[in-house]
């Protein structure tokens, strides 16, 4: 016998992504907890609790990676939430002034619920960021001078950005409060744990870059002191917006985009091979972040003139010490040390963040827009149902007709396709997203477009609602 067989499977051995048996075995009992269970709640009200719609996830395939198109999908949005919470195995959450519940705290840490996240992990991982390998594609001549000349240019020319599609978004919505509120909301997965996933490297043996990382680390945990800790300035900002600051308390509310964006942060952190793309991702975090604070902040505070804008003022300054200690500590010295394979991976980190940041951000941009157009989207409802109807009759198209109790609530989702939405008697309050709803009584309906959150919460003793599944609006109309 070689040395080399030593295998004695009784089960398994095979514990790569390949494994999609043994994967979707892991994602579905993590999922089947009371914590990730759908319940009434419109803002999530139990401390641990992340509704993850576990009922649809067994019906859903995350075996093929993601193509670019899709990656708006239910699919997609539905791996997000899963990997996120299954992320947080790994953070220490306590609730502070939030009820303690101590079996809650069990089962949130339980190590059979943390095995299946770290099975599930990589497998969803491999689902949702695939494409980034066809959509980024580098050559082979990166080399320090490269980059040092492609990362100067890139911060000179950040300076210069005078706003961001966030920004109008906020600015020309027909609620600024409001969608300067949500945009709050969509920061709050990264910044309510702020520098979570980069402490992670604070463990290991790896020479000088590690002492470089921690002295940002310690600057984000601000040196000890709870009050200046970058997750503790964030808090007091949104309760200076009149937001919950318990984190996660709007799950329901965050877009696929910014659990994405999260998402990827965690994966190039929880994974340390992937350290060198980290070190080109903080670098654009750091860099962009001096101009976005001065933005989001200017843009806020004019939607809510009382906002608590310390988080932000902060960023502005002491993210140019942390962009200069990120080129100097921690991009040259890893290429200096690792060479080519150092420069591409961080080109790579740099250039996957700014990919998804940005598509983080556009999810954001439709969903103010679609918020907005609430009413309109009655009006395309009354303009079409007929046409909708008779399409349904002659067996052109397919509908769910649902009847719900009062008090009932469809746990915020998306539909890959468009979709009608026409109640047939009692009352029901459509959310079209976050602190934002129509409500619909018998015979008024909505058009509810591919994509966009949204959830409904049933108000009468019982509620008759049709869902029509029309494909494309523009066939409609
Ligand atoms: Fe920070
Ligand atoms: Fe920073
Ligand atoms: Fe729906």
């Amino acid at each position: 016998m070689s040395k080399g067989e030593i295998l004695d499977p009784r089960v398994t051995c095979d514990f790569s992504t390949s494994n999609h048996d043994l994967c979707r075995d892991a994602i579905l009992a993590f999922c089947d907890s009371p914590l990730y269970h759908d319940n009434e709640n419109r803002y999530e009200e139990n401390f641990y609790g992340r509704r993850l719609r576990p009922h649809v996830v067994r019906h859903l395939d995350f075996s093929l990676p993601l193509t670019t198109e899709r990656l708006a999908s239910y699919e997609a949005l539905s791996a997000n939430r899963i990997l996120f919470a299954m992320n947080e195995v790994d953070f220490l959450m306590l609730p502070g002034e939030a009820p303690w519940e101590e079996a809650e705290f069990q089962a949130a840490y339980a190590e059979s619920h943390a095995a299946a996240a770290h099975v599930g992990m990589p497998y969803l991982e491999r689902f949702l960021f695939s494409f980034l390998e066809r959509e980024i594609r580098l050559s082979d001549n990166w080399s320090l001078p490269a980059v040092e000349e492609y990362f100067r240019s890139y911060a000179t020319e950040s300076r210069g950005v005078s706003s961001l599609p966030s920004a109008e978004a906020i600015r020309s919505s027909c609620n600024p409060a409001t969608a300067a509120r949500d945009w709050l909301v969509q920061l709050a997965p990264d910044f309510l744990i702020e520098s979570s996933p980069m402490a992670r490297y604070a463990s290991g043996n790896y020479g000088r870059l590690s002492s470089s990382l921690f002295k940002i680390i310690i600057d984000e945990l601000g040196y000890g002191d709870f009050e200046r800790k970058h997750s503790t300035l964030f808090e007091n900002t949104m309760r200076s917006a009149e937001l919950d600051s318990v984190p996660h308390r709007y799950w329901q509310y965050y877009l696929n985009g910014s659990l994405m964006l999260a998402n990827y942060y965690n994966r190039i952190t929880r994974n340390r091979k992937y350290f060198f793309r980290y070190i080109g991702a903080i670098y654009l975090a750091e860099t962009g972040f001096i101009t976005s604070c001065r933005i989001w902040r200017d843009v806020l505070k004019e939607a809510l003139p009382g906002l608590d804008t310390r988080y932000f003022d902060e960023h502005c300054h002491i993210d140019i010490d942390h962009s200069r200690m990120a080129f100097d500590g921690l991009v040259r010295p890893a290429i200096e040390t690792y060479g080519i394979f150092a420069a591409k991976e961080i080109v790579r980190g740099f250039e996957e963040a700014r990919w998804i940041g940005e598509f983080a951000e556009q999810d954001f941009v439709r969903q103010i827009c679609w918020k907005d157009s609430a009413e309109r989207n009655q009006d395309r409802y009354r303009q079409i149902f007929d046409k909708v109807h008779r399409a349904w009759e002659t067996g052109e198209i397919t509908k769910d007709c649902l009847d719900e109790p009062k008090g009932e609530l469809s746990i915020t989702h998306t539909h890959d396709g468009d979709e009608l939405c026409h109640v047939v008697s009692g009352e029901m309050e459509f959310l079209n997203g976050f602190e934002c709803s129509t409500t619909l009584r018998g015979d008024q309906g909505i058009f509810i477009e591919h994509n966009r959150l949204h959830g409904a919460l049933i108000h009468s003793e019982r509620c008759n609602y049709e869902i029509y599944n029309i494909g494309d609006l523009n066939r409609w109309l």
